[in-house]
């Protein structure tokens, strides 16, 4: 079986599955942190890999960029591939002086303004919460690992760039109250919350609009380290 997006066939993605938005930071953690990894879909570069960390099976597969194309690929994952929990592992800019660049964050909730989820299944709210199973299972995990994540309101953007007469970054954290950005959060809550399943998300701080400091584009993949930890020892809890 295969979906207009995803070669793979029935059977070959674990049941749970690491979300980067980045098909090379997907190759990037198969290639470092699983082992007898297995590439089971290219379709358009959107690469995705099982293997086992631990001995326990696990997959990454990329999100892509923004919410219709998480929205896809979610989608299919938990309705024709049988996953049941997709942990969303991406980057953030920051809206406070509380979370800086580096900084790791688990999702309290997700903010958007998106039509996403009232066109999808009729779901007016504008904040979606993540599983409680798995976000509790990585709060803990994160205690037991000794990384300091800051638990925080995700405001997920359709955009990344804005004209200067919207006010800049402080008219939308007036609007949306959220303590980072990033553009695919809600609509993976959503898929998840629709089809029954469990979806969670962790963040690193890749910019901070408040210092304007932000990870040179070269060293983003591979600063991740902390957070992939963290996602994989929750993957196998
Ligand atoms: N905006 C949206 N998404 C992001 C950002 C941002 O500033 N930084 C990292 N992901």
């Amino acid at each position: 079986m295969a979906t207009p997006h995803n070669e793979a066939k029935k059977g070959d993605f674990a049941k749970t599955v690491l979300m980067p938005g980045d098909p090379l930071r997907a190759k990037f953690v198969a290639e470092n942190f699983l082992e007898d990894v297995k590439c089971v879909n290219t379709v358009r570069n959107c690469l995705g890999f099982t293997g086992t960390y631990k001995g326990v099976p696990v997959s990454v597969m990329a999100s892509g960029m923004g919410m219709p194309s998480i929205g896809i690929y979610s989608y299919e994952l938990y309705a024709f591939y049988d996953v049941e929990n997709i942990i969303r592992i991406g980057s953030a800019g920051s809206y406070t002086d509380k979370l800086n660049v580096l900084d790791v964050v688990i999702s309290e909730s997700a903010y958007s303004d998106s039509t996403f989820a009232k066109y999808t299944n009729g779901v007016e709210e504008k904040t979606l919460y993540p599983s409680k199973k798995i976000n509790d299972i990585a709060i803990a995990k994160a205690k037991e690992l000794g990384i300091d994540a800051k638990v925080a309101k995700v405001h997920s953007a359709d955009q990344f760039y804005t004209a200067p007469e919207m006010g800049g970054w402080q008219a939308v954290k007036e609007r949306c109250q959220c303590d980072c950005v990033e553009m695919e959060s809600f609509a993976l809550f959503n898929n998840a919350n629709m089809l029954g399943k469990n979806a969670t998300c962790m963040l690193t701080i890749s910019d901070s609009f408040v210092t304007s400091e932000e990870i040179p584009a070269e060293d983003r993949q591979k600063s991740f380290t902390e957070m992939m930890k963290l996602a994989l020892e929750t993957a196998i809890a």
